[in-house]
């Protein structure tokens, strides 16, 4: 048994959770939160047998293998450093920090330790998303000419909406783009097999005050009876983003946290010379696939039917839908092939602290190109 240390446990850590207990070879032995009562209580409720109320407590479990940390994105940087340092595999929620310089700090670091490294870009593992990454690798979509989408959602939209993501100092300088834009760049960068170099962005923020529950927000929860304070907003709520990608071909989208009705729409077209393929996550099963000369085809996740490098990613015959949790179960099942094997495998269909940092390289290209008002390259 793989032995695996979770450190936050709010809305996403217990995704991770659920996802490693239908591996089957892994199990969850601790858990760390802000305060030990906390960690404690959610223990207890989520049956895993030992808890902590700081990280390095946590590092001294013994025989710990693994750790995941899914606290806010501003400890991102600092618990990543310390689980590198003690030597265990490490499986980071995104973006992997907050700055281009902590990112080439911890790729470096992750290097050194020798371990194996993940960030939790998890559309890429959709069935119907790894089915597209495969029609375009083998040819079939042609050359790219084009990809675009958005990805909105709407739980932002009132002025009353707050969340620690709001505030710079916790969320980072850029909200929604590195909250979701970061995930649409990665999995479209994944379906492509292309690079993002160059960006142009226009950002927008609908709220310049929002209203903050005193008591404190919990991500994706409302409280009837809240009482607020006014919080100034620097972070966008809405943006556009026009890119090149490093082939010459080019593309846009638009991220939205205040779109009324659009709940984690990602989306994208991707355009090739042969067909355009598009893909919904509020619909996962289904891959739209585009012609000029025939009729269009909707394609579902029937493994019997999908490319067989793909196939391995829809678990269930044809019509029986799969969605977010089994795309979370494939992103922790290909890291922890990888963790069996004792070794970053040479081409990881998971996204590494290398895509981590990528992502955050357009993330700052992008909030660098709305305040200079330009087009802006993407470090490498
Ligand atoms: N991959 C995805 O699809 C996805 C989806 C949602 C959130 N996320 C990411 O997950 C991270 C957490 O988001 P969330 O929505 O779960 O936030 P959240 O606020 O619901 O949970 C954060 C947790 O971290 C804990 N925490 C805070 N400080 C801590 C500390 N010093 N030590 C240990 N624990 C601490 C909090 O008590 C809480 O349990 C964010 O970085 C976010 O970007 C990713």
């Amino acid at each position: 048994m793989i032995n695996v240390g979770i450190i936050g446990s709010g809305f996403i850590g217990p995704a991770h959770i659920e996802a490693l207990r239908r591996l089957g070879f892994v199990q969850v032995v601790a858990l760390c939160d802000s305060t030990l009562a906390q960690a404690q209580e959610k223990a207890r409720r989520l049956n895993i047998p030992h808890a902590y109320g700081s990280v390095e407590a946590l590092l001294a479990h013994p025989d710990l293998h693994v750790v995941h940390n899914c606290t806010p994105n501003n400890l991102h940087a600092e618990i990543n450093r310390q689980i590198l340092r003690a030597g265990k595999h490490v499986f980071s929620e995104k973006p992997l920090c907050m700055t281009p310089d902590e990112a080439r700090e911890l790729v470096a670091l992750a290097e050194q330790a020798g371990v194996v490294h993940g960030v939790s870009f998890v559309y890429r593992q959709f069935a119907m998303v790894r089915q597209a990454a495969s029609m375009m690798r083998a040819g079939s979509i042609g050359r790219l000419f084009a990809a675009h989408g958005s990805y909105l959602q709407d739980w932002m939209l009132l002025e009353t909406d707050y969340n620690w993501r709001v505030d710079a100092a916790l969320g980072g300088a850029s909200r929604a783009v590195a909250d979701i834009g970061s995930h649409w760049c990665d999995t479209v960068q994944f379906v492509t097999g292309r690079r993002i170099t160059e960006v142009m962005a226009d950002l927008a923020i609908v709220w310049p005050t929002r209203k903050a529950n005193v008591a404190g927000n919990q991500t994706f929860v409302h409280d009837e009876h809240a009482r607020y304070e006014d919080k100034p907003v620097t972070t966008e709520d809405f943006g556009s983003v026009l890119f090149r990608f490093d082939d010459g071909s080019k593309g846009s989208f638009s991220v939205s946290q205040v779109s009324a009705g659009r709940k984690n729409r990602l989306m994208f077209e991707i355009n090739g010379s042969e067909r355009s393929v598009a893909w919904d996550q509020e619909n996962p099963q289904q891959l739209w696939i585009g012609h000029r000369a025939q009729a269009n085809q909707t394609l579902t996740d029937d493994p019997s039917l999908m490319n067989p490098d793909a196939a391995d990613s829809a678990h269930f015959p044809g019509g029986h839908i799969e969605g977010w949790p089994d795309a979370f179960k494939n992103m922790m099942a290909q890291f922890y092939r990888a963790v069996q094997a004792g070794a970053m495998p040479d081409r990881p269909a998971f996204a590494t602290f290398h895509d981590g940092a990528n992502v955050m390289y357009i993330i700052d290209a992008i909030v660098e190109s709305h305040q200079q008002q330009r087009w802006v390259r993407v470090a490498q």
